[in-house]
């Protein structure tokens, strides 16, 4: 519906203003709030969306999007990236965690309001690496490693997040793999931050995933043992709030 709303709104845009060149119409509508929004997407899809899908590269994305100045996005700012770290600073605090993973730690945003004794990050993007080891130069608590090098295979810690990162992973293959080191890294607890449904997929980096299931088939020693819905859940149309909840899962429990 929204994108019919866009689309009719850009439409009418072209039409009426006969007089302001395609360059300048173009920017100012990127600039609005919602319809710019929708109107780079529409834009972008532009190519048959099956070929973009295809062709779409998780990793490349990321980086290519922190080498441009972006970020992990809204979910490590504001409210909700102090309603994750107020659940998971509790949750160390309250089961005498020393050591934590990340799988996806992204720039660091999120992590500068983590209480952790020792913290291992590791992400798929060299660039949101390199920002976390100039953020965090001088606190010894805290280490940085490149997804996939041998260092970072062989770690193990009581504790593994995955937090905001599930229902980016599009291709099944990386996806498969992910699951597996988040679950093999851990010795106690696992907490994901993520949905936890199947849906299309609407946006070319967001694919949504039902991941219990894959946990149910195969980690039989790991078990749920909290839920913890979002106190900012999503708003459809102002884009505001999130889709994740906290999934926190026991070994042997
Ligand atoms: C939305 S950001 C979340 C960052 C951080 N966890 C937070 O909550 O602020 C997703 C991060 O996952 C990383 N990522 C994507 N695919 C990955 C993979 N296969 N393995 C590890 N990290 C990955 C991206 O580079 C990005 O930094």
């Amino acid at each position: 519906m929204w994108l019919q709303e866009a689309q009719g709104f850009v439409m009418g845009q072209l039409t009426s203003n006969v007089t302001e060149s395609a360059t300048d119409l173009k920017s100012r509508i990127k600039r609005m709030p919602i319809v710019g929004q929708a109107f780079q997407w529409l834009s972008r899809t532009s190519r048959p969306l099956r070929i973009r899908l295809a062709q779409f590269n998780s990793s490349t994305y990321w980086d290519s999007r922190y080498a441009n100045g972006g970020n992990s996005g809204n979910g490590s700012f504001g409210d909700l990236a102090r309603f994750k770290a107020g659940i998971i600073n509790d949750f160390v605090a309250e089961n005498q965690i020393d050591s934590v993973i990340e799988f996806g730690c992204g720039d660091g945003n999120q992590l500068a309001l983590s209480k952790y004794p020792r913290y291992i990050g590791i992400d798929v993007s060299p660039t949101a690496l390199q920002r976390c080891r100039h953020l965090f130069r001088g606190d010894a608590t805290k280490k940085f490693l490149r997804y996939g090098e041998p260092d970072a295979n062989a770690l193990r810690a009581d504790l593994v997040l995955s937090l905001d990162v599930i229902y980016h992973l599009v291709e099944d293959d990386i996806y498969e793999k992910y699951m597996q080191d988040v679950f093999e890294a851990a010795t106690r607890f696992v907490i994901v931050y993520s949905d936890n449904e199947e849906a299309p997929r609407d946006m070319l980096h967001v694919r949504h995933r039902k991941f219990s299931n894959w946990i149910g088939q195969n980690q039989p020693d790991w078990h749920l043992i909290r839920h913890i819905p979002n106190k900012f859940p999503w708003e459809e149309g102002t884009e505001r709030g999130s889709f994740a909840d906290f999934w926190i899962y026991e070994k042997g429990h």
